[in-house]
């Protein structure tokens, strides 16, 4: 089958490799339909994340139906369609029993890092019957692959870690697909002002399409100022970082208000600078979070209810085979004009 595989850093492949079987009674293997591309996809070409060996299929997100399924598997049966969470979780391990799936003792976050992944025709699922969701008729697929990474980790790790309230002032730096996934999730709770920080004019267009107020280009002025300037010198009560880089999550430590949360989503490949000179008497609260992915079957209730869409953060459509193409889209993405990009395969 073909497959997306990393050789190293800068460098990756479409080539065959050897379909994946059942290893374990636990297992499925899934026909990908949907996969996508993650800014942490970036971060490995980056080489900002070096538990990612070369010879890997890269790849955490997508939809399919199951082609293979091991003996114990209960909930799925051949031919059922599928929502793969990026998260694997085997549900019972102390750190499941605590709805912490991302750091599962069988699992967590090991697709397209520690085992192969889904931007490949085939893909073999662990603990299937805890780590994929059945997908409902009549949803639409597209929508549905933004549901396995995307959409839960801008909430759970940008929305409910930065504890958004009612009437809350909030800045999300970077407005790459997961910036705008806590945007869109950010506003079921009705923060008062949403400003987004990016250097991509097409990302900042589109967050004001989505409801922010006021966006802020980083390259033509300093974030901070301007920020800290919306709110008559105040700063923000949650700043949301969604990019990865130690100038992000400084500018985040630059606008928190008093008593304000800064929720870190962004994987970072280098050391941040942590100003506790200036924040140590400020009542902050700073998180940092790897998705786990719990919230799936409520934003999948809130997607099927029109309360979210999360399609707006899809520009650019492609097949399967054009999957080095859609890489170089989503890596070039303010010269595209590039947002999440899906590539589908039947
Ligand atoms: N914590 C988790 O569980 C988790 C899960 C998924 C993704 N992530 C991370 O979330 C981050 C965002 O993911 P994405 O898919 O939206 O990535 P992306 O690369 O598409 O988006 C990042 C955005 O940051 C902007 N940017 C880059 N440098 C900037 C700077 N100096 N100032 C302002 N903006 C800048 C880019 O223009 C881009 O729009 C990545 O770091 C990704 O690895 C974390
Ligand atoms: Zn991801
Ligand atoms: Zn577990």
């Amino acid at each position: 089958m073909k497959s997306l595989i990393y050789l190293g850093p800068g460098k990756c492949v479409w080539q065959d490799k050897e379909k994946p079987s059942i290893q374990a009674p636990t297992d499925v293997v899934v026909k990908i339909s949907r996969t996508t591309i993650c800014g942490t996809d970036l971060h490995i070409l980056k080489g900002d994340v070096p538990s990612v060996e070369p010879g890997r299929i890269l790849g955490h997100e997508g939809v399919g139906s199951i082609v293979e399924k091991g003996e114990a598997v209960g909930n799925f049966a051949v031919g059922d369609r599928v929502l793969i969470s990026c998260i694997t979780s085997c549900g019972r391990c102390p750190h499941c029993r605590r709805q912490m799936f991302s750091h599962c003792e069988r699992g967590g976050w090991i697709l397209g890092n520690r085992i192969d992944g889904t931007q490949a025709e085939y893909v073999r699922i662990p603990c299937a019957d805890t780590s994929l969701y059945h997908a409902p008729n009549g949803v639409d697929e597209d929508a549905l692959t933004m549901l396995s990474d995307m959409l839960p980790t801008g909430f759970e790790c940008g929305v409910l870690s930065g504890g958004v309230n009612p009437g809350d002032t909030l800045a999300i730096v970077g407005a790459g697909p997961v910036g705008l996934a806590a945007l869109i999730s950010a506003r079921l709770y009705s923060p008062s002002m949403i400003v987004t920080v990016d250097m991509d004019e097409h990302r900042l267009t589109t967050s004001k399409e989505l409801g922010a107020k006021h966006a802020i280009n980083s390259r033509s002025e300093n974030a901070a100022d301007a920020v800290l300037r919306l709110t008559g010198g105040v700063g923000v009560d949650v700043a949301i970082e969604a990019v990865g880089v130690p100038d992000t999550f400084d500018t985040c430590q630059q606008i928190v208000a008093p008593g304000g949360r800064i929720a870190n989503i962004g994987v970072h490949g280098k050391p941040v600078t942590l100003r506790l000179e200036k924040l140590w008497d400020r009542n902050v609260t700073i998180t940092t979070r790897l998705v786990d992915t719990v919230s799936i079957p409520m934003l999948l209730k809130a997607m099927m209810s029109g309360a979210i869409d999360p399609t707006r953060a899809i520009s650019h459509r492609l097949h399967l085979s054009e999957m080095l193409k859609a890489y170089e889209t989503f890596g070039h993405a303010a010269r595209e004009g590039a947002l999440k990009v899906v590539l589908s395969n039947g």
